[in-house]
């Protein structure tokens, strides 16, 4: 049996190489003509190629950007001029990742608590992706703050579903971006997300022991620690990335290759504050690099922009490469609300 350890090592390193992040956009087609529909864009495959085109063809992508996270769809399409998306991405020097999970279900006996599927076949899909010319994974888990919830159950089974993927695929030579989204949607405060997210992370890293999962050749994708998007008690930018990077230091071993942070339906601007402060404050306390992996934070000015008039491409490609660099620039403790003002295309 092939045992990939220095090349995942590599890889996750390469991942999280200092200023750069990784692109999220593996939509599911779902997701992906929601966004679409609320812009009175047609939700065709040939809208969705069209729109993965401007993203994949932007000038100079790839100096803010390891690698993008395609879906199914995507990483068998090809440019209108039939190359290959993913000979785009390698051609630019980024590494093709790849979202394996087939999405988060009801989870039985527990209302309002979703569970992720993907595990059946799972390891036959890998295989067939790392033929291709993926190199990482990803798969996501959410967790609901809601009355009562989450349940042990639904933490217990997600934690589970992670920890066998990451092992599935260290042992198919993907590098697992392992993702438990604790959602913003809620009211509550920074305390119970901080609760939440201490005890998810908590049961992550034991079944990730559990089932092997070697952390030298992962990376954590959380999310923040931040009080819900409906709480009356926002938290300031320092509150939310000390309560973040404590979390994570009580929870994350330090052999974990990186952290790359979902944005979660924060706006664009808070998420590089959050990021920027995380690394301009706690550098010297943090083992691993961290860094983003967004996909509305990135994407969302340029799909607004774009809205399916192709003669928008070029504009929407700089509102797209603005966001990577700004999070880029975050991911080092660059950034400032300043700089985003003098520079905001839009
Ligand atoms: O799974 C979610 C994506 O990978 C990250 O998306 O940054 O819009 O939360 P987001």
């Amino acid at each position: 049996m092939a045992t990939y350890t220095q090349e995942l090592r590599a890889t996750a390193k390469s991942m999280v190489q200092s200023g750069k992040g990784i692109l999220a956009m593996d939509e599911s087609n779902g997701t992906c003509n929601k966004r679409f529909d609320a812009l009175g864009i047609p939700t065709t495959e040939a809208a969705r190629q069209s729109y993965r085109e401007l993203i994949l063809t932007t000038p100079g992508l790839s100096d803010y950007i390891s690698g993008p996270i395609l879906y199914d769809e995507t990483i068998r399409q090809t440019t209108r001029d039939g190359v290959p998306f993913l000979k785009v991405i390698t051609d630019a020097g980024m590494i093709p990742g790849i979202k394996v999970d087939t999405g988060a279900k009801n989870l039985a006996g527990h209302p309002g608590e979703k569970v992720t599927e993907g595990l059946d076949g799972l390891r036959d899909r890998i295989a067939e992706y790392y033929r291709m010319g993926a190199r990482f994974a990803k798969w996501r888990a959410v967790i609901t703050i809601g009355d009562g919830i989450p349940s042990r159950a639904c933490i217990e089974a997600n934690a589970h579903g992670l920890a066998r993927y990451a092992a599935l695929c260290q042992a198919g030579g993907l590098v697992p971006i392992v993702e438990p989204e604790v959602l913003i949607d809620g009211s509550h405060s920074l305390e119970h997300c901080y609760q939440v997210t201490d005890e998810t992370l908590h049961a992550v890293f034991a079944q990730l022991y559990t089932q092997g999962v070697a952390y030298d050749q992962m990376i954590l994708k959380p999310s923040m620690v931040i009080p819900g998007k409906g709480s009356s008690q926002q938290a300031s930018v320092e509150a939310v990335a000390e309560a973040t990077v404590l979390c994570l230091l009580k929870n994350v071993p330090a052999t974990v290759a990186g952290i790359a942070f979902l944005s979660g339906g924060q706006t664009k601007e808070q998420s590089s504050a959050h990021l920027n402060a995380m690394n301009q404050r706690f550098s010297d306390r943090c083992p691993w690099p961290v860094t983003f992996s967004y996909a509305r934070a990135i994407q969302q000015p340029a799909l607004e922009h774009w809205s399916g008039d192709e003669s928008r491409v070029a504009e929407a490609q700089q509102y797209l490469l603005q966001r990577a660099k700004f999070n880029s620039l975050a991911s080092k403790g660059e950034y400032s609300s300043e700089l985003e003002k003098r520079l905001a295309l839009a």
